[in-house]
């Protein structure tokens, strides 16, 4: 049986990829935080006593910035892959804990790499690394496409792809840069513009509130299906040479033309329910990412199914049915 690791498992798309990797015969180890209220609510479903024989989920306690833990854990567990998707991930936080976010999505990926250097086991190595990386340069965006930053994070997550190639270099590891557009789902976090608005539309709709309040409605995104690009990760590690590639839609939706997705979905006028908030601004905004996943679906097979206005379907029908209408 193949072990995988993953790092951020109780994140949304670590419950995807430990899904996946359950139904095609892993044996999953995730990394949790201690916290002081519950925060498996994504793998609850898949969690299994320790007590039972063929455990197919381990979840470990262990934290990004805790280094002596990630050797212990590497040691104990020798994964033939290792899914590193922990990560302070949220750009407009990243503005206001510039320092933590560099700590846990920057140099926590040093740690985890070096925790694999030092115990010297043979495995693979996948970095979430994002599309925030390009920042200010324009679309389309694709593996060539040079960096700009315009966050804190998307600087950490520019430290990060380049420690990732820097140990495929320097050291031969088998470590593959996926640099993924936007993809969201049912299970996206409820500050994540996407998910707020799915939630916002299906609980104004149920008479819950009246208003959601948003910042910048001219940004454009490449917003895919989290559960697709799952897949796409997995498939980079099976791949015969470990390279970079990029997982996207190809397609531009302004985040008005996602409000009236979601809001038409369930009968309303988005402009009678979205108020300004200038909380919700940036500092410095990234104002359009748009992918070319050419090379994934040459080399891979890989392509997006799920289209924005779908998207924003799913998961506003999901927020109604989680209110029971
Ligand atoms: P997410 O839902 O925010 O999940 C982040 C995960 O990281 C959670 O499991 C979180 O644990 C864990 N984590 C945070 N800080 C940690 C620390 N110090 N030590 C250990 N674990 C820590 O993110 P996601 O949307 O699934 O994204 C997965 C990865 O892909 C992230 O690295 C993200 O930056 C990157 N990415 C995401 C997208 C996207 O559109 N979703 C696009 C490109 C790249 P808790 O549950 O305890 O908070
Ligand atoms: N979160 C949020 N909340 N964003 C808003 C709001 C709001 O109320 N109003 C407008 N926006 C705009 C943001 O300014 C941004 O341009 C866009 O909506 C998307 O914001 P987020 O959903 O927070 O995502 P993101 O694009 O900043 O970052 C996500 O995608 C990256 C990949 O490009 C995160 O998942 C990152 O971790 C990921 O790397």
């Amino acid at each position: 049986m193949k072990r995988a690791l993953i790092t951020g498992i109780t994140g949304q798309d670590g419950s995807y990829l430990t899904e996946l990797l359950i139904s095609k015969g892993y044996q999953v180890h995730g990394i949790i935080r201690r916290s002081s209220t519950f925060n498996t609510g994504r793998i609850d479903h898949l969690y299994q006593d320790p007590h039972e024989t063929d455990q197919r989920l381990v979840l470990h306690y262990g934290d990004l910035t805790d280094s002596s833990r990630l050797v212990t854990l590497i040691e104990k567990i020798r994964p033939d892959e290792v899914y590193h998707l922990a990560a302070q991930s949220h750009v407009r936080v990243s503005f206001d804990e510039p320092e933590y976010t560099g700590n846990t999505t920057g140099v926590g990926t040093t740690r985890l790499l070096e925790a694999i250097r030092m115990v010297g086991v043979d495995t693979r190595y996948y970095q979430a690394s994002s599309s925030e990386m390009f920042g200010a340069t324009p679309p389309p965006q694709d593996e060539d496409t040079p960096f700009y930053p315009r966050s804190p994070y998307g600087a950490a997550k520019v430290y990060g792809y380049w420690m990732a190639r820097n140990y495929r270099e320097a050291h031969g590891l088998f470590a593959v840069n996926g640099i993924l557009f936007n993809h969201e789902s049912p299970r996206r976090g409820e500050t994540f513009v996407t998910r707020k608005i799915a939630r916002a539309a299906a609980r104004i709709a149920a008479g819950v509130e009246e208003n959601v309040y948003l910042g910048n409605l001219d940004a454009v995104r490449d917003w895919g299906y989290a559960e697709e690009y799952v897949e796409g990760m997995w498939r980079m590690l099976q791949a015969d040479q470990a390279t970079d590639y990029v997982l996207a839609t190809g397609t531009a939706t302004t985040v008005r033309e996602f409000t009236q997705y979601c809001f038409d979905r369930v009968g309303l006028d988005w402009e009678k329910h979205v108020r300004f908030d200038e909380t919700y601004l940036r500092p410095t905004e990234v104002d359009a990412l748009i992918g070319d996943a050419s090379k994934a679906q040459t080399e891979l097979g890989w392509k997006a199914q799920t289209m924005p206005e779908q998207l924003a379907h799913l998961m506003t029908d999901a927020e109604r049915h989680s209110l029971g209408i």
